[in-house]
């Protein structure tokens, strides 16, 4: 019988220790270490098939370029770099209930020309099933298995050679060489090696579904993130109809990729124009309403914000934002307070991003200040109006990265106006756009332009 051995593993890190300690080293965490029993891998059974490699010439090694798998959902290809690329290992996170497993059978269903495997180890084959109904496919082609021995997983994708796997969730695969529960760090992190393995060896690409702990680290461990090609993550609340996926890591595209996504009751609907969506689109003018022509990664979208500003009633004024940092706005009010004169400090002040969506782009700023100004004077701002700059300390308008997108994209939503700061101008803006650029220096000139 195999000699088991036990080591204590920090569920936080995943770094191993041969005796309990309160303390991890690595993380600073307190509390993480848990005993798990593993047993060593046999040498002589487990690494026989590892051959000798000699180096190769990189010219000797041929390119494979066109390896990419389309799926129906254009915004999940278009963050993997242009489709699921041969062999990759995806890992697909997100907290409970935000649409991991609705986006996962939705790739798997709509397919074109492919197979597809999915295995869950969450769900039941009818619970998948009514899943699906609810989605709507066009592909017969989607093998479903309610599984979580490894070993028989990987035995049923060698056998039914799929053009992709997909594992909902990898916490809950488990291997009978490790003795530690599903979901321990060593489980994950053994599994996660023989599902990389798999997808190397064969070149079938394998999506992963993470957990992700209340914190907001991926359940288990962080090694995961090391072992695979690319992590996608799911931003968003789950009570919101947006989902936000981010490519985190991407070692076949670019990682300032987003793709947004609305929850209907058909599974999850790509959002391919948000712009469109996050504005309002009453008739008539409302006071305290300013767009603002923001940039998630490369992505240029605008954006509303939204500010109620009202006579305090208790002696303490109240700031509430949703969607924006409280501090940054406690900020801009006291920079409007002491450049501009308007006395804010008696007055209530209420901020909201239209859509639930979180936006740290600084390039906000200019539009925040402007629908709180609005807000205060009751004058609302003309609808052919938007606003990309970052506001300083000392009221002056700062200049933002890639102002040409921004204004490209006011402009194909038929903005008149756009404000940005003075100094942008300074680098070359292209010159042929129709929209009317308004730079400014001070939140003064602001004032002055914006309600007269
Ligand atoms: P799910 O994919 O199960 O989340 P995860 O795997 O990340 O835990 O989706 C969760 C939510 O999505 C669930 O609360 C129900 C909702 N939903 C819809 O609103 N419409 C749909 O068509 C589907 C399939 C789910
Ligand atoms: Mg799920």
């Amino acid at each position: 019988m195999a000699k088991t051995k036990s080591i204590f593993v920090c569920q936080n890190c995943g770094v191993d220790s041969p005796k309990w300690i309160g303390h991890c080293p690595s993380c600073h965490e307190w509390n993480t270490y848990v005993e798990e029993i593993i047993e060593k891998p046999d040498p002589f059974s487990g690494n026989s098939t590892a051959k000798h490699q000699s180096p190769k010439l990189l010219t000797e090694i041929s390119s494979v370029s066109n390896n990419r798998i389309l799926t129906a959902t254009k915004e999940f290809d278009r963050l993997l770099g242009g489709g699921v690329v041969a062999g990759s290992l995806i890992l697909l996170g997100g907290e409970p209930g935000i649409g991991k497993s609705t986006m996962a059978l939705q790739v798997a269903l709509n397919l074109n020309n492919a197979t597809a495997l999915y295995i869950s180890g969450e769900e039941s084959e009818q619970q998948i099933k009514f899943r699906a109904d609810r989605i709507g496919y066009l592909n017969n082609q989607c093998y479903i298995l309610c599984e979580t021995k490894l070993e028989n997983i990987l035995l049923q994708s060698k056998k039914i050679k799929p053009d992709i796997v997909i594992i909902d969730s990898i916490q809950t695969v488990y291997t009978d060489r490790i003795e530690s529960s599903p979901g321990s760090v060593s489980q994950v992190r053994e599994c996660a090696n023989r599902l990389l393995k798999f997808a190397k060896e064969t070149s079938i690409p394998v999506i992963l579904i993470g957990h992700i702990t209340k914190d907001g680290s991926l359940a288990g461990p962080k090694v995961l993130e090391h072992i695979v090609d690319t992590v996608l993550y799911f931003e968003g609340d789950r009570n919101h109809l947006y989902r936000i996926l981010r490519a985190n890591k991407n070692r076949f595209g670019s990682t300032s990729e987003i793709g947004i996504f609305e929850m209907s009751d058909k599974g999850l609907r790509e959002i391919s124009n948000p712009s469109e969506l996050l504005i309002s689109h009453f008739n008539d003018s409302l006071s305290g309403v300013a767009i603002s022509a923001t940039l998630d990664g490369i992505r240029p979208f605008l954006i509303e914000s939204q500010a109620l500003v009202s006579s305090a009633v208790y002696g303490t004024p109240q700031r509430s934002s949703t969607g924006f940092d409280l501090r940054r706005l406690n900020m801009l009010l006291a920079v409007l307070e002491k450049r501009a004169g308007f006395k804010l400090a008696a007055k209530d002040v209420f901020l909201n991003i239209a859509g639930g969506i979180k936006v740290i782009d600084p390039a906000i700023d200019l539009g925040v200040i402007s629908a709180i100004l609005s807000s205060n004077l009751d004058f609302p701002i003309d609808k052919k109006k938007c606003f990309s700059a970052e506001v300083g300390l000392s009221g002056e308008i700062r200049p933002v990265s890639r102002i040409d997108q921004r204004i490209h994209e006011a402009e194909k939503l038929g903005f008149k106006k756009i404000y940005i700061s003075k100094y942008n101008l300074k680098r070359k803006i292209k010159t042929n756009h129709q929209i009317k650029i308004i730079p400014l220096e001070k939140i003064e000139n602001l004032v002055s332009n914006l309600f007269h």
